[in-house]
């Protein structure tokens, strides 16, 4: 339990101000530009960005991905980005629910039903520690945070650069079976920053999977987390590791080809700006999902801190829809996107 409480903080201490992103323009979506419309001929308040997530209303297409919990720090960056999604009709997720798992008194820190009542909530899990807790298990840790979904994380590459990770990453399609069985269309499947392929987000849609969230590279980076954890071989290999993944950009466009247009899909992985959300929302996203910026932003500036920071982005989110001339996403949707450079590679060839 201590082990992992500590991992956690020194995972929050890495991402408020280490090194944790790859290089600029790992995303691609500066291979996405959208059309200006000259004479967009409606209001900003015209700007209508509500969806439906988990059976639930929200204001904007936007998800605060899950981070964080079990310890007091953590407690506290739950709440207060929970506090800020509820109030500006966001969804939110916890972050990996092991620690409570572990302990049952660590739970009050993904507790945020207080401060958001109504919102969509996302327990969070690991593939291989719902292996060990069995579906019963993640079961309890939804019900325990009044969630409305679970979050199962896939991390392949986290585990091979932490010393103490997984190596065995055999029967993880039956784990996702048993899951949906039980969560139903209340399960979302996620990456870490590597990205879901066009290949296994098809397998996973074939197996009942309704929810993914694509999470590609180009963002926080848990290789490159780990790495800087990491000694010797794990670390010199993490190093060579810390580009590695699928786009973002890349992710979500083919993603969205192979599954039609059934699944939700939420884009995430170095979303920095309502820019960025509105080119994958015009990629195929249903939503777009942050984590590190607003972590960052709570980190420094607490919720004041945050509230800047998202209020910048729902503001260049509204004004990216007006400059296209789109009222809605559907309407965004409709807009004509030029593909440039290397996105168009990976378009052809996935
Ligand atoms: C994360 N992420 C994450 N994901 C998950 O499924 N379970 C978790 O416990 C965590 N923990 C976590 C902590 C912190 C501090 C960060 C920044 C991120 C991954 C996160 O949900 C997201 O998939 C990636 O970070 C990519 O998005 P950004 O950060 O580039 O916007």
């Amino acid at each position: 339990e201590e082990a992992t409480a500590k991992r956690k903080d020194d995972h929050l201490d890495l991402c408020a101000t280490g090194d944790v992103e790859p290089a600029q323009n790992s995303t691609l979506l500066e291979c996405v530009r959208l059309v200006h419309c000259a004479m967009p001929e409606m209001a900003v308040e015209e700007v209508d960005l509500s969806t439906e997530f988990l059976g639930k209303k929200l204001r904007y297409p936007l998800l605060i991905t899950g981070m964080t919990g079990g310890t007091e720090r953590a407690g506290v960056v739950n709440r207060d980005l929970a506090l800020l999604a509820e109030r500006h009709g966001l969804a939110f997720g916890v972050g990996s629910q092991r620690a409570m798992a572990e302990n049952p008194q660590a739970g009050a820190t993904y507790e945020v039903r207080q401060v958001a009542p109504t919102l969509p909530l996302l327990g969070n899990i690991g593939l291989y520690q719902a292996v060990e807790l069995g579906v019963d298990g993640v079961r309890r840790l939804a019900e325990a945070i009044g969630a409305d979904g679970m979050a199962l994380h896939l991390n392949a590459g986290q585990e091979l650069t932490q010393p103490e990770g997984d190596r065995d990453f055999r029967g993880g399609y039956k784990v996702v079976e048993g899951l949906v069985r039980a969560f139903g269309s209340r399960l979302l499947v996620k990456e870490t920053g590597c990205g879901i392929g066009p290949e296994v987000a098809r397998r996973l849609v074939e197996l009942g999977v309704r929810n993914l969230d694509v999470s590609g590279l180009g963002g926080t980076s848990w290789v490159r987390v780990e790495q800087l954890r990491a000694t010797g071989v794990q670390a010199q290999v993490g190093a060579e590791f810390s580009s590695w993944g699928i786009p973002t950009a890349a992710a979500i466009a083919t993603v969205r080809r192979a599954v039609g247009p059934d699944a939700r899909l939420v884009a995430s992985g170095g979303l920095r700006t309502g820019l960025d959300a509105a080119k994958v929302l015009t990629l195929g996203a249903d939503i777009a999902g942050m984590a590190l910026p607003l972590f960052r932003a709570q980190q420094q500036g607490g919720l004041a801190g945050a509230e800047q920071a998202l209020a910048t982005i729902l503001t260049s989110l509204r004004q990216a829809l007006v400059l296209t001339g789109s009222r809605t996403c559907a309407e965004l949707r409709q807009k004509p996107r030029i593909i440039v450079g290397e996105l168009k590679d990976w378009l052809a060839a996935l």
